[in-house]
């Protein structure tokens, strides 16, 4: 106790308290990084050593005032950290960070950033059954828990019955806490963990009521991305009779540990990082986020930092790309060691019929959800309804709008004030999405229907038609197609590493919604829904989680690069017409792995990938070296003080590549028009195999593979290839793209990665098209 005491004074007097400083400033949340080797014998723990040097800072600068006041607020520990950083959150008026800076260990410190989420069928869709496969094998997911940081849950939800499940795995040390509304005796053995994290919001609005101080969701989000991650099956279900069937989780028998970390009143990193420090005290096996912090580079992202600690402990960490498509550059979550999920579609189409008075047919999307009756109701013809004035004077008529090429918001908002009964919407933009639940008896149609309706409306003195809501299609074509808002790589933060890595169902998808948070309105009445049609990157990134549980659950012994690896390379690139995945945000042309990543999940072919690319904590400490990060901000990544550079490269073991030419209007000095790239594949099949490498032709430039055959005497061997690319001194085209195909011979496995080549600029402060 006295040596304590000793090491405690000695360690206080270190501080200076020649600071004078005098600013009166609001406090403000700061993460800190503190370099654990400073921390003096005599603590036993970090808390207690954080804790410590709060509170000198507050006495010192409380000393430095004349007179001394209390008008500095005390120094507030929020969270102390204990995996996935060195050092805490704290509430810190600018005088205090000014002291703290001073204090011995101190390493560096950012401000508390404000966060967003990225706001049935779908394993259908994506081939999961139960006779073979994935499914199966894996037992469903059984023993392996995914930790999700998102809204909270709504734990009454049928996705989240235990019925089906077995005992919990032993490991599982997470807990279901007490809040409002919410004890541990809602969990059950599937939904397993339940925790919240609001000191850092609260830090920032002192005054914020929290309307719902538990893991309960009242938002939505949490509890649809966590029931499409691992929600049980549960049959007959629907949107309003849209997308009726059963609905299931990709992994229906994997555990679900829910961290709210996102709240109505706000979200801060501080509290993310909270949440994933707690996942991995739990001990999860897969990590989703829905959430992404724009424009910050890979030392400064608190997604980053956490996850690099995450995959230390081999969780899987699964992020979604982003909402911000379709322009380039736009993604978040470009972190070289997670997963980076774009949004695609599905094959179902929600569907309206609009009957003309002549009889004809006309098919178009609409999620409607009242129970309107709109039966030979006169039709008119408005243009582009801008002309709010003569939309007020039709009355109850069904309108007919036709967009000139803009987005279709406006002519929305005018339908919906002019009070008419119904609405056909003509457009091609790819924005009707965001309108299909729009409270307006509405259908969406593209223009090549537009002249039988405007021929029908113009050739008849009366007019009439009838609408049909509530019909679902299956099967509809192309499927998937890249979203327009999916947001497009080349990452902002590290663009050396092709991102996105894969897509996968992220358009109305259909899942668990909390039952009392209205899904939509109809004439000012609040409709609510057991099941929700919702879409974004945020859909997208849980999908890619189960799956990724689902492999963890048949390789346990495989690394979160290897999952990643076998998920990327099986993935598809063709459509369900056989043709190359068109992008939507791009008028249709084929999606580039800037949109798709290698391409639309396929679950049963990552089981068995042939070979696997994989990729050691060292692999990313020598790329953050490469990417002349200083020594301070490669530590605050890695959490080790004996990190170094003693390998530095560029060219990580991934299965993408990403190659960077001048474009024709440069003016910098040109790059070179050689660009190689060192790949080592692990031999994951059984047995010796004999793979042959093909390219696919991309304009331009010449691509070349050696040795372009690979001989493997037994699983687990490896083997190394080189990859050339060859091209213009000033590249053409803004983006090119193609394949490098590794294909066995006499056997099963394919073995694909992406090749992009662009003259789109690695500097994230210059403006990306
Ligand atoms: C937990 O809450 C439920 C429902 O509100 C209640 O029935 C139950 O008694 C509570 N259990 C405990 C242990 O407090
Ligand atoms: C919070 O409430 C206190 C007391 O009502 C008030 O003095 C203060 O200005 C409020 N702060 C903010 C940030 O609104
Ligand atoms: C929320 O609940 C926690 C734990 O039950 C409690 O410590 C905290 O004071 C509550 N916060 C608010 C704002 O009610
Ligand atoms: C539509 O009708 C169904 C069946 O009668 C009813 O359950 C539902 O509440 C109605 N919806 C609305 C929005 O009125
Ligand atoms: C809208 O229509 C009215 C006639 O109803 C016309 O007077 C007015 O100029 C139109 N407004 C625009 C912006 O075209
Ligand atoms: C709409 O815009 C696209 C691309 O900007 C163009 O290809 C198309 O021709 C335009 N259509 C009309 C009707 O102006
Ligand atoms: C890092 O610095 C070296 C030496 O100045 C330079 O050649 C290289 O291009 C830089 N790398 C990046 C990614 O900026
Ligand atoms: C640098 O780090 C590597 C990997 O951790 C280690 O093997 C090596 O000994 C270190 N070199 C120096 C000079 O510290
Ligand atoms: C660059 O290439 C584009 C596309 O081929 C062409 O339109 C443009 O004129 C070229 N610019 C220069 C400066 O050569």
């Amino acid at each position: 106790m006295a040596t304590h005491k000793l090491a405690l004074y000695v360690w206080l007097s270190f501080i200076s308290i020649s600071h004078l400083i005098s600013t009166l400033a609001k406090p403000d949340t700061y993460i800190v990084y503190m370099d654990l080797s400073a921390m003096p014998k005599a603590f036993l723990a970090q808390h207690h050593w954080y804790s410590a040097t709060l509170q000198s800072v507050s006495t010192t600068v409380r000393a430095d005032t004349n007179p001394p006041s209390n008008v500095f607020s005390s120094s507030k520990l929020l969270y102390s950290y204990n995996h996935v950083i060195n050092g805490f959150s704290a509430s810190l008026t600018s005088a205090e960070l000014e002291v703290l800076k001073t204090s011995p260990g101190y390493i560096s410190s950012i401000r508390d950033l404000p966060v967003k989420p990225d706001t049935t069928h779908s394993s259908q869709f994506l081939g999961l059954q139960s006779k073979s496969g994935l499914w199966p094998l894996s037992k469903y997911g059984q023993d392996v828990i995914i930790g999700v940081v998102d809204t909270g849950v709504w734990p009454e939800s049928e996705s989240f019955n235990d019925r089906a499940m077995t005992e919990i795995p032993s490991k599982w040390k997470g807990e279901c806490e007490t809040g409002t509304q919410f004890n541990s005796s809602l969990c059950n053995k599937k939904l397993i963990g339940a925790r919240f994290f609001n000191r850092g919001l609260i830090a920032k609005n002192p005054n914020a009521t929290i309307s719902m101080n538990s893991t309960r969701d009242i938002d939505g989000h949490g509890t649809h991305t966590s029931s499409t991650a691992a929600g049980s099956v549960v049959e007959g279900v629907s949107y309003f009779d849209y997308a009726a069937g059963t609905a299931s989780g990709m992994a229906p028998q994997a555990r679900v540990a829910m961290y709210k970390a996102l709240w109505k009143e706000g979200a801060f990193t501080s509290d993310i990082i909270a949440a994933i420090d707690q996942a991995i005290i739990d001990g999860v096996d897969v990590l989703s986020m829905s959430l992404g912090l724009d424009g910050v580079p890979l030392y400064e992202d608190p997604l980053a930092i956490a996850t690099f600690a995450a995959i230390e402990k081999n969780i899987f960490v699964s992020t979604s790309a982003g909402n911000q498509g379709p322009f380039f550059g736009t993604l978040h979550n470009g972190i070289p060691w997670v997963l980076t999920v774009a949004a695609g579609t599905m094959d179902r189409e929600f569907g309206s019929i609009l009957t003309l008075g002549s009889g004809v047919q006309v098919k178009g999307s609409s999620l409607y959800p009242g129970n309107v009756s709109l039966s030979q109701v006169p039709v008119v013809f408005m243009d582009d309804c801008l002309n709010l004035t003569e939309l007020k004077k039709v009355g109850r008529k069904i309108v007919v709008c036709q967009d000139k090429n803009e987005s279709i918001s406006d002519q929305v908002y005018n339908i919906q004030t002019a009070k008419v009964a119904a609405c056909v919407f003509i457009s091609d933009i790819d924005n009707s999405e965001s309108f299909l639940q729009s409270s307006l008896p509405a259908i969406f149609m593209n223009s090549k229907n537009a002249d039988v309706i405007l021929n029908y409306i113009k050739s008849n003195s009366g007019p009439k038609a009838s609408m049909e809501f509530r019909k679902t299609d299956l099967g509809g074509k192309p499927a998937p197609t890249a979203t327009s808002y999916s947001s497009r790589g080349p990452s902002p933060s590290c663009p050396f590493v092709l991102k996105p890595d894969i897509m996968a169902p992220g358009d109305l998808v259909l899942a668990a919604w909390p039952s009392k948070t209205a899904v939509t309105q109809v004439n000012s009445e609040l409709l609510f829904s057991n099941f929700n049609l919702i879409s974004g990157t945020s859909m997208s990134c849980p999908h890619a989680a189960g799956i990724a549980a689902l492999l963890k659950g048949v390789h346990r012994e495989w690394s979160p690069a290897a999952i990643r690896s076998a998920i990327m390379t099986s993935a598809d690139s063709a459509d369900n017409t056989n043709a190359p995945i068109k992008d939507s945000g791009k008028h249709n042309e084929p999606a580039t792995p800037l949109a798709m990543g290698a391409g639309h999940i396929n679950p049963n072919k990552a089981l068995e990938p042939g070979l696997i690319y994989d990729a050691t904590l060292e692999d990313y400490v020598s790329l953050l070296c490469a990417l002349n990060f200083t020594m301070k901000q490669i530590q605050t990544i890695t959490r080790s003080s004996s990190t170094n550079c003693s390998v530095s490269s560029l060219d990580i073991n991934y299965p993408s590549f990403i190659a960077f030419f001048n474009g024709n209007d440069s003016k910098s000095e040109p790059k070179s028009t050689v660009q190689e790239f060192k790949r080592t594949v692990t031999n994951v099949g059984e047995g010796t195999s004999t793979y042959v490498a093909t390219v696919t032709a991309m304009k331009g430039f010449k691509v070349s593979v050696t040795p372009d055959k690979l001989i493997f005497k037994g699983k687990y061997e490896k083997q190394s290839y080189k990859l050339v690319i060859e091209g213009p001194k000033l590249m053409e085209e803004e983006v090119a793209f193609g394949h490098l195909t590794w294909t066995e011979t006499g056997g099963q496995h394919v073995v694909k990665s992406p090749i992009v080549v662009t003259r789109l600029s690695t500097d994230n402060t210059e403006e990306l098209s």
